[in-house]
């Protein structure tokens, strides 16, 4: 599986090459145009990504940040945590922002509440997980990665609960539950590239 994806990777790569030498030879200025260093990166991430329930999700918060995944399923995983840690960290603040304010009636304000403290729980659960993923070695692979398996699963739970509470029927409350379904999804997707990884690495 692994040596399938390298050799498809090095494939397109070696094809890249291909076309850009024949564009330099084509033309006057002989020049090395170099392929772009992330090309190949780019083309592990959208590989990786299609195999995730949401793969152009995936492929658009993660392929910025190409240079520093390189073709690393490790990488990618934890990206993907600090990815989705940032978008849930910018939602609550969001919330607590509009939890404050006057255009939300006062079940909104109180679903958006409970839905807050899931959140945060949330938050914490993929912060654990980002602290092991930092942490994660051959010894300790098994049981670092049960956990982190565990407490995404949990922050996913935590999101959907937090989803199906809040109706959001005012134009904030649909603002704020379109998030909140993003964040899901990043976490789903976040959840799909560890359980990829880790089946790799076994
Ligand atoms: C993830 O975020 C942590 C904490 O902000 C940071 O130290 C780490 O370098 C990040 N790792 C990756 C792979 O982005
Ligand atoms: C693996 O990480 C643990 C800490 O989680 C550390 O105690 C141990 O020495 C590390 N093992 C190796 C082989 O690096």
């Amino acid at each position: 599986m692994e040596g399938s994806i390298a050799k498809h990777l090095l494939n397109s790569f070696l094809i890249l090459l291909a076309i850009t030498s024949l564009i330099n030879s084509s033309s006057a200025d002989t020049r090395f145009y170099p392929v772009p260093p992330n090309i190949v990166s780019t083309e592990f991430i959208k590989t990786s990504c299609s195999s995730t329930t949401y793969p152009r999700l995936c492929y658009t918060t993660l392929a910025g940040h190409a240079s520093l995944i390189q073709t690393s399923p490790k990488l990618l995983a934890h990206v993907a945590l600090n990815v989705t840690l940032a978008t849930a960290k910018s939602t609550s603040a969001v919330m607590l922002k509009l939890s404050k304010g006057s255009g939300m009636n006062p079940r909104e304000v109180e679903a958006m509440q409970d839905c807050l403290e899931e959140l945060s729980d949330s938050a914490d659960e993929i912060r654990r997980s980002i602290g092991e993923m930092g942490q994660i070695n051959a010894s300790n692979f098994e049981i670092m990665m049960s956990d982190i398996q565990t407490w995404v699963s949990a922050a996913l739970t935590d999101e959907t609960t937090c989803r199906d509470g809040f109706e959001g029927n005012t134009v904030n409350g649909k603002m704020v539950r379109s998030r909140i379904v993003n964040i899901a999804h990043m976490t789903s997707n976040a959840l799909s590239l560890i359980n990829s990884y880790a089946s790799v690495h076994a």
